[in-house]
């Protein structure tokens, strides 16, 4: 395995693979990798002759309040673990390797980022979209893999590579979790104690959506109280939002049919926690 700074760098391993007529495969991450990113990781390495996976705390994705600067860089354990699941190489650049200068030309899908996460956190997504973009320029990978915890982004992503002809496909794959059905991510290690033994509620009240919308279930609103009342019982956590969307196009639904994505953002604390579940609704 490789580890660069540098764009240039890069591009210069990406020629030699792309002579050997190897397939790339790119997982973006901003590192502090946990099991959801092995995951990733491993699809990458079972689909593609050479695995990339970048490691960058993107700071366009931030707002001024958010985590940015406490956000985890535990870079030798990070290495350690891309090591160990069989990444070819691992572009870790700097934020002036990145963003040399002001930045002036942004990418942003409209509509997508309207709602969910996009209301509370309106310049996340064009700092997302942005950097990926500046990743799939740099790397040029044939699959890039991506988390259906982040559904959101991953609609957003897949409508940018459709809407600009970018030479890519995008792969989505499954939330990993914990025993007790708590989504994995980088951020559950800012959870107190009491904070964790609680956060699991979030997935249990989205099987419960999930079991009402199998049973035929049309109405959000009436799932929404009901998965209110489950959340209720978790003294820490403060729902931000419950929404039932589309799962290609993220517009809110007002009755539950096809593909749907119903998905919860919470606060426990100052730590803002997402999952989400995807049910078919009964014809
Ligand atoms: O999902 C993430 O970790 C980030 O949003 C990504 C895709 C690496 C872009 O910075």
């Amino acid at each position: 395995m490789n580890a660069v700074h540098r764009i240039d760098h890069v591009r210069e391993f990406i020629a030699q693979v792309r002579a050997q007529k190897k397939t790339v495969g790119l997982v973006p991450t901003m590192g502090a990798l946990h099991a959801g990113h092995v995951s990733l990781i491993q699809a990458a390495r079972q689909k593609c002759g050479y695995v990339v996976v970048s490691i960058f705390v993107n700071p366009t994705q931030f707002g001024p309040n958010e985590d940015f600067d406490r956000y985890p860089r535990p870079l030798e354990n990070d290495l350690e673990l891309c090591g160990k699941y069989g990444a070819d190489l691992i572009f870790n650049p700097m934020p002036a390797q990145m963003y040399p200068s002001e930045q002036l030309t942004w990418i942003t899908v409209e509509k997508l980022t309207a709602a969910l996460c996009g209301a509370s956190r309106p310049s996340h997504f064009q700092g997302v979209a942005t950097v990926c973009t500046k990743l799939f320029n740099i790397i040029q990978p044939d699959y890039a893999f991506f988390g259906q915890k982040d559904a959101q982004q991953a609609a957003i992503i897949k409508k940018m590579i459709a809407d600009l002809n970018m030479p890519l496909q995008i792969e989505v794959c499954p939330t990993v979790r914990e025993d007790d059905g708590l989504a994995i991510s980088s951020r559950n290690q800012y959870l107190t104690a009491e904070q964790r033994d609680e956060a699991p509620i979030i997935y249990t009240a989205l099987r419960q959506a999930a079991q009402l919308i199998q049973q035929g279930e049309t109405n959000p609103q009436t799932i929404t109280v009901k998965m209110r009342k489950v959340l209720d019982r978790a003294l820490l956590i403060e729902p931000e939002y419950i929404e039932f969307v589309d799962t290609d196009t993220i517009q809110p639904l007002d009755v539950l049919k096809g593909r749907v994505l119903v998905a919860i953002a919470a606060k426990l604390g100052s730590t803002r926690l997402i999952d989400n579940i995807i049910v078919d609704a009964k014809e």
